[in-house]
């Protein structure tokens, strides 16, 4: 069986470091992973993110009811029909971190029939967030291994803050995970470990990216970083390593921006194939139509 091993465009050098270079441009450099036959053991994964429930199902965001867009994502993804070994949720699942919210998002994912990884955002309580979705068969573990592949879930959230920072035990948590397998590693947490180029929200990046880096690159197993919290799409690279933001199943946020802008673009998520041979293929996807009621104008959220 055969596929198509396209190579993955490189973006424009912008200089986030010496080792970096980035893409931001709202299209990633993979399409149409639907028509593509992949290898045996190939992990297809599907990535929603801040979905940012409530307990109330109408309530909004910024104009938008959050739980009727995530079921149109959901709905738009089951009319690809790709086949899922894997669903990520990355944060920011539950806005009002209520156990309602938990529940009712852990009954929508495990629907999926997949194995579903969880990690917290910076409006999630991350002890409701376990205790609520653990019940619905959801995974909220750091680290999982699922075919050839490794995942860490790291947890950046600081309680009360919008930024987030690694902290020491999640750091400790990495080094061994990445140190103690051979396995093909993807790396997923809720900020962003580089600038994604909006001034207003790279201030809520994770604080200390240093150490982070420093351990991914004293080993050679981590293949990609993926996130959420930017509510846009963002595509760089760590040398080989490929770095991934992914838009929210409600609202977005306008790219390259002093400050605060919501986006008319239509809500989302990200396709992976994660191939045994340690290479990513990603596509972000999304729906035809924006929600109704989207408030535009808004200075914040
Ligand atoms: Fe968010």
């Amino acid at each position: 069986m055969g596929y198509y091993n396209l190579k993955i465009r490189q973006g424009d050098p912008v200089g986030l470091n010496a080792a970096m270079t980035s893409s931001n441009t709202g299209k990633p450099p993979d399409i149409n992973l639907r028509d593509w036959n992949f290898p045996a053991g190939t992990l297809r994964v599907l990535q929603l993110t801040d979905t940012h429930l409530y307990a109330n199902p109408v309530g909004s965001l910024l104009g938008i009811n959050t739980l009727d867009s995530f079921e149109r994502v959901i709905r738009h993804f089951r009319d690809y029909h790709w086949p899922l070994d894997v669903l990520l949720a990355t944060g920011d699942l539950v806005h009002d971190a209520s156990p309602e919210g938990y529940r009712n998002l852990g009954r929508i994912l495990s629907g999926f029939r997949v194995p579903v990884f969880c990690l917290p955002g910076n409006h999630d309580a991350p002890p409701v967030m376990r205790e609520h979705l653990r019940n619905t068969g959801v995974y909220t573990d750091t680290v999982i291994d699922h075919g050839p592949w490794r995942f860490v879930m790291l947890d950046s959230v600081i309680p009360g803050e919008e930024g987030g920072r690694l902290a020491p035990d999640q750091l400790k948590q990495l080094e061994e995970a990445l140190a103690s397998t051979d396995r093909h590693t993807l790396v997923c947490m809720h900020h962003q470990p580089v600038d994604v180029g909006s001034l207003w929200i790279d201030t809520m990046a994770i604080e200390n990216p240093g150490p982070l880096f420093e351990i991914i690159d004293r080993h050679s197993n981590v293949r990609g970083i993926l996130w959420g919290h930017v509510h846009q799409t963002f595509e760089a690279k760590h040398g080989d390593i490929r770095l991934m933001a992914s838009p929210s199943t409600c609202v977005q946020f306008a790219p390259r921006t002093d400050d605060f802008q919501v986006d008319e673009e239509p809500p989302g998520f990200r396709l992976l194939a994660l191939l045994p041979d340690g290479s990513i293929r990603s596509e972000v996807v999304r729906t035809q139509e924006m929600p109704h009621g989207l408030e535009l104008a808004s200075s914040g959220y």
